[in-house]
């Protein structure tokens, strides 16, 4: 296998200062749009790294399930490594890869989990069995086999066999307020076009262009 052969030339589109909106949520919701009318596939799927008191990071994929001014929204186990992380060390970063259109976003900022009632809302418009998962699951901790699992998801799911499925104490949503943006554009010859947003302290947002 060559991987060093192995090189495309982004070309289908550019950007530019006039192009960004002044408000980075309303350039990422503009690209969100673009992501899912250009069918990338779970265009809502984004890297999220964390990093543990002693410095060691650690990453992976979750799925964003909403963003307004206050930030990005996730959902996951409040006892899991990433919610480990959070709690020690609330700053985090975001990644989105769209390669459809050629195109990356990276988000830093502090994540904070969202409220009970915010959590449960979305909850309960999850699938039933994937409700039944999130009691069955205890993310991130090791087990010896996958029979144990399914045990655990059987169990549960007799246990809730009747009416809602009640909110699991230790899963939620965690909303990552940004501090920073940036939106990166591939272009031909590896001069791709990078914007970054840097939330200024009266809450306003500076631009600045970096260098591929
Ligand atoms: C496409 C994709 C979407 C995922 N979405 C989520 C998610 O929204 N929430 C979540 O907790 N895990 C999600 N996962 C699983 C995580 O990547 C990860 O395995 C899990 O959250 C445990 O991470 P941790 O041990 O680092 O805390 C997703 C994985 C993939 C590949």
């Amino acid at each position: 296998m060559n991987l060093q052969d192995l090189r495309r030339n982004y070309a289908t589109r550019s950007l530019d200062r006039e192009d960004l909106n002044a408000d980075p949520f309303a350039q990422f919701d503009q690209w969100m749009r673009e992501a899912i009318e250009t069918e990338v596939l779970e265009p809502n799927a984004m890297s999220l790294a964390t990093v543990d008191a002693s410095g060691r990071p650690t990453l992976r994929t979750v799925l964003l399930k909403g963003f307004d001014r206050r930030g990005l929204v996730f959902y996951t186990n409040y006892e899991s490594t990433k919610a480990r992380d959070i709690a020690e060390n609330p700053r985090v970063a975001l990644s989105f890869l769209w390669l459809p259109v050629e195109r990356q976003v990276i988000v830093t900022g502090q994540a904070a989990r969202i409220s009970a009632a915010e959590s449960l809302r979305y909850f309960l418009s999850r699938p039933r069995d994937s409700q039944i998962g999130a009691w069955a699951s205890r993310q991130s901790q090791v087990i010896t086999t996958r029979s144990l699992l399914e045990a655990k998801f059987a169990e549960m799911k007799a246990k809730f066999q009747q009416g809602e499925v009640p909110l699991p104490g230790n899963w939620g949503g965690f909303c990552v307020t940004p501090a920073t943006f940036e939106f990166w554009q591939g272009r031909p010859s590896r001069m791709h076009d990078r914007f970054r947003y840097t939330r200024q302290p009266d809450g306003s947002w500076s631009i600045e262009r970096l260098m591929p």
